[in-house]
């Protein structure tokens, strides 16, 4: 309100000074008349309220303000109703005395003038002077620090129902200042609390210069600092600012697309500057207001339109049972009231116009009273009302505790000894009532704990626009009650779905990404952490996982151990090998059964048994062992898995290579035609396999000595929640014997070719070759595929695949077509030669053809 508060108390010691002369009771301010409504009584109120519209350059415009005429008849209703109420003031009659301020501060620092103590004694007024106890009003801040500074000196308490600025709650300047309503700070703090009920953190703020804009800024932004809320503008408006200010400043919050919601502490003149902008530019619809208690100006601007949907703040207010019939009522005929006839102007839109005669249609003198008005927008009475209220409550209250005998009916009272100022004001702050606008009570500064009404702007350009109340904001709890089933952000104009405004920077970050700040802290941006990585330090940074652990599903932000994997018999995997394995155990079972059922058979015997059981033994084995690889792998699985391995390889293909040399000694030492060679008895045979066994069986024990089997986990992945547990299986370790078993299927290989060209009748060696040739192409196949395969349950199912085909390649060629032969060839037709080595059969099929003769 841009108070400079050296002119304000230069003016008051001048007056002061004045006031000391004899002249005194003189004293009149040039330009100014005394029209004043004064209803006389032992005890005076004072009561200073705008009749008329401020004027720039003098004390009154000749505008009157539409209900101005029917604020001045307030004072009127409530002082009859108080002075009617025996247990108020009894047989005391309260007075009052109405004077025009006209908006102004200056023009209400000269009507104090009239309410300085006269000196003349035992009257309540000299015409020019009027002894009042108190004085209710005026409205604006600006006009209130005039009277009040001044009448302060007078210890005159000033009670003003709306005058809101801060600067009043300095006690040290004001005070016998005291208001119905709270000080400005609170409806910072009220906006706030809207604000923080839509959950809105991104909001712009724009308020006008002057201590009511300037004061609230201050507080909005420190509020919204300790809230989490953040202002993308915060712009002063300067009352010099013109339509190219206005672009710049709008264009600034409309950059924040996402904070559409503005706070506004403005003068009107800003209001209807701002909106007048944003009307032009058809930019209502982008902006969600906010504002403090200067809305309702808006009713005077032509802009109003743009306030659709705006939340306010406004004062407890209201009407008062009778005061419309009492205004009704009132005729304009030798009426105290010099303004009353304004007031018939107002309500019938009549003129007093002396060229109007009294029967013209235009004509006020028409009407007697005010009953047939129509159209009639009333004035709410109910704080003024109130203010008068609390003067009488505590006049009645100090005249009982002081000076009771005044209210004994008596000639010669005298009532100004005993209300006293400072007496009063004490009374008044102590006081608590339930008055017209709601509880009144006061705080030790002398401003009511107030209870703001939070509205809404509604209605449309066409049928008018008005003030709906939607909730309410209580000062001594802080708490905001909204509701929400009466609010209307204007509908589809404004674009904005209902009750979804957003006005936020950035949306709170999905579990899993972490808060990179901007230079504002409401604004962020959410990055996504790897896979692997966890949330850290409250969400503003991301730190991988340890190894073998994963992000939990539901945080993200504590690492969890993964489940090691292993190939489990129960997999369709491992239900498939397993199945595989017990097939290839049960064919090699029933094959041996029949070897020794049928060890009378030509063939059978032909074959050297011991070798074939050893084979089919290790064919089994290897499927027993396969088996191993589908289980929990633990340091025992792990030694079964290993050296079983290289065994069971070693168990087929020894006894293989023990007959393949035979054979192909015995051919060639035929050929050579040399007798026949050693070492080709049964037993030299078993002697020799069981040497090669043995040879094997050393290595691995000796390797298990050196690198005992154990398990390990692995990650091969490091962005893949895979952990598997398996065998540590050392490539030092599994070359020897791996490289043992190559060797003796090699040499096997050798001996097999070889001998595959001998006489195609001879023995089985042809099969044997294909058997070994076939294992051969698997296992440079395998190799490879091993050492590069990186997860480990491949590589078990590997090795386990490599052993049943093992032993399926034997059993298939080897010894599939010898059990055909036993038993869907006649013994008969197998020819034996001299040696009984040889047989000469024809089967099909089978891994070759047997040409018999
Ligand atoms: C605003 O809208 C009116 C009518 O819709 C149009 O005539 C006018 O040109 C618009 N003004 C601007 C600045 O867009
Ligand atoms: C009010 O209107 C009624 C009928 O319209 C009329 O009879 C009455 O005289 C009017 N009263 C005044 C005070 O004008
Ligand atoms: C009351 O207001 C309405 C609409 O504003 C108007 O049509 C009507 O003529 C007015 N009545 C009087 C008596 O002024
Ligand atoms: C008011 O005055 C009357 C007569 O003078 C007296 O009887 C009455 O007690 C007074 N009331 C109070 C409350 O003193
Ligand atoms: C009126 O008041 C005066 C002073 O307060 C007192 O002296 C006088 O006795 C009173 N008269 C009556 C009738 O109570
Ligand atoms: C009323 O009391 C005041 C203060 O005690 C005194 O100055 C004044 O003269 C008294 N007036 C009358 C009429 O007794
Ligand atoms: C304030 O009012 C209470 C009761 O409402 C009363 O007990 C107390 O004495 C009063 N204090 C003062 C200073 O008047
Ligand atoms: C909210 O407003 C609606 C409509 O005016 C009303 O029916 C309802 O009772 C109100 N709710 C509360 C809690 O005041
Ligand atoms: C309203 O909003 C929707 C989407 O948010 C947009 O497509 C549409 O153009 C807007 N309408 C107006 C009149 O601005
Ligand atoms: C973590 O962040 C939340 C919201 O951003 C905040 O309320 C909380 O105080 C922070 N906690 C710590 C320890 O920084
Ligand atoms: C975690 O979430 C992923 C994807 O939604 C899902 O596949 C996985 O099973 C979940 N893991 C747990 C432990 O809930």
């Amino acid at each position: 309100m841009g108070i400079s508060v050296g002119i304000t108390y230069a003016i008051i010691i001048n007056l002061t000074l004045l006031l000391r002369h004899e002249t005194l009771s003189e004293l009149t301010v040039p330009g100014l008349d005394n029209k004043a409504y004064v209803k006389d009584g032992d005890i005076l109120i004072g009561y200073l309220i705008h009749v008329y519209r401020y004027s720039r350059s003098e004390f009154c415009s000749n505008v009157v303000r539409p209900t101005g005429a029917q604020n001045t008849e307030i004072a009127g209703f409530i002082v009859d109703r108080i002075n009617e109420d025996e247990t108020l003031l009894p047989n005391i009659t309260l007075g009052f005395v109405v004077f025009d301020d006209c908006q102004k501060d200056l023009t209400a620092l000269a009507r104090s003038i009239y309410f300085v103590p006269s000196t003349k004694k035992g009257q309540t007024s000299d015409g020019n002077h009027y002894k009042v106890a108190g004085i209710v009003g005026p409205i604006y801040s600006r006009q209130s620090v005039m009277v009040s500074s001044f009448l302060g000196l007078f210890n005159i308490p000033v009670l003003s129902p709306l005058s809101t600025s801060d600067e009043l709650s300095d006690k040290s300047r004001f005070p016998f200042f005291m208001r119905l309503v709270s000080p400005d700070t609170f409806q910072a703090v009220a906006v706030v609390s809207i604000v923080e009920h839509f959950r809105w953190s991104y909001v712009s703020l724009l308020y006008s210069e002057g201590s009511y804009g300037e004061n609230a800024a201050k507080h909005i932004e420190r509020l919204t600092r300790s809230r989490d809320i953040c202002l993308a503008v915060s712009k002063r408006l300067s009352s010099d600012y013109d339509d190219a200010d206005m672009a710049r400043i709008v264009s600034g919050i409309r950059a924040n697309k996402d904070a559409p919601v503005v706070i506004l502490f403005l003068e009107c003149a800003d209001f209807r500057k701002l909106f007048g902008y944003v009307r032009k530019n058809n930019l209502t619809s982008h902006f969600v207001w906010i504002s403090g208690d200067t809305m309702p100006c808006l009713e005077t601007l032509d802009v109003e339109e743009v306030g659709l949907g705006a939340l306010f703040i406004a004062h407890q207010n209201g009407m008062v049972p009778g005061y419309e019939a009492y205004v009704r009522s009132l005729s304009w005929k030798d009426s105290p009231n010099p303004w009353r006839p304004l007031m018939y102007e107002d309500f019938y839109h009549c003129t007093w116009s002396n060229s109007i005669r009294g029967d013209d249609e235009k004509s006020c003198a028409r009407y007697d009273n005010l009953e047939n008005a129509t159209n009639v927008t009333w004035t709410e009475p109910a704080k003024i009302s109130d203010c008068f209220m609390v003067y009488a409550k505590a006049i009645h209250n100090l005249i009982s505790d002081h000076c009771p005998e005044l209210f004994a009916s008596n000639r010669s009272r005298n009532f100004s000894a005993c209300i006293t100022g400072s007496r009063l004001i004490s009374y008044m702050k102590n006081l608590s009532l339930d008055g017209y606008s709601g509880r009144i009570t006061f705080d030790s500064k002398g401003d009511m704990h107030d209870k703001y009404e939070i509205r809404q702007v509604r209605g449309s350009l066409r049928d008018g626009f008005y003030h709906y109340p939607v909730g309410d904001w209580e000062r001594t709890t802080n708490l905001l009650f909204l509701n929400r089933t009466r609010l209307d952000w204007g509908g589809k104009k404004k674009n904005l779905s209902r009750m979804k405004i957003q006005s936020i920077c950035s949306r709170p970050c999905k579990v899993g990404q972490y808060y990179q700040r901007k230079e504002v802290h409401c604004c962020w941006e959410c990055i996504t952490c790897r896979d692997n990585e966890v949330t850290v330090r409250n969400m503003t940074d991301c730190q991988p996982c340890p190894d073998f652990t994963w992000p939990d599903n539901d945080t993200k932000t504590k690492c969890e151990p993964i489940t090691p994997y292993y190939l489990k018999g129960t997999d369709s995997t491992g239900l498939t090998l397993l199945s595989l394995e017990i097939l290839g155990v049960l064919i090699a079972a029933s094959i041996v059964v029949i070897y020794i059922v049928k060890h009378n058979n030509k063939l059978i015997k032909a074959t050297s048994k011991e070798l074939s059981i050893l084979i089919l033994i290790g064919c089994m084995l290897a499927c027993f062992v396969a088996m191993f690889f589908i289980t929990y792998p633990d340091n025992v699985s792990c030694l079964l898995r290993q050296s079983g391995f290289h065994l069971v390889v070693c168990i087929v293909y020894s006894p293989l290579l023990t007959k393949t040399s035979r054979v192909y000694r015995i051919f060639s030492s035929g050929k050579k035609g040399i007798s026949r060679p050693k070492f080709i008895s049964s037993k030299a045979q078993v002697f020799l396999t069981t040497a090669m066994i043995l040879i094997q069986v050393i290595v691995l024990t000796a390797l298990e000595q050196l690198f005992p089997s154990s398990t390990i986990r692995l990650m091969p992945f490091p962005y893949e929640p895979y952990v598997e547990i398996t065998c540590s299986l050392r490539f030092e370790s599994f070359l020897p014997p791996l490289s043992y078993n190559l060797l003796l299927i090699f040499v096997c290989a050798v001996f097999g070719f070889l001998t595959k060209s001998l006489p195609e009748n001879f023995n089985d060696s042809r099969y044997i070759f294909v058997s070994i040739s076939t294992t051969l192409f698997m296992w440079s196949l395998f190799l490879p595929t091993y050492f590069t395969t990186l997860r480990s349950d491949h590589k078990a199912i590997l090795l386990s695949v490599c052993l049943l085909l093992n032993t399926f390649i034997t059993l298939l060629c080897q010894f599939f077509p010898k059990v055909y032969a036993v038993f869907f060839v006649s013994e008969e037709s197998i020819k034996f030669n001299n040696s009984g080595t040889t047989t000469s059969i024809r089967i099909t099929p089978s891994c070759a053809t047997i040409s018999g003769t």
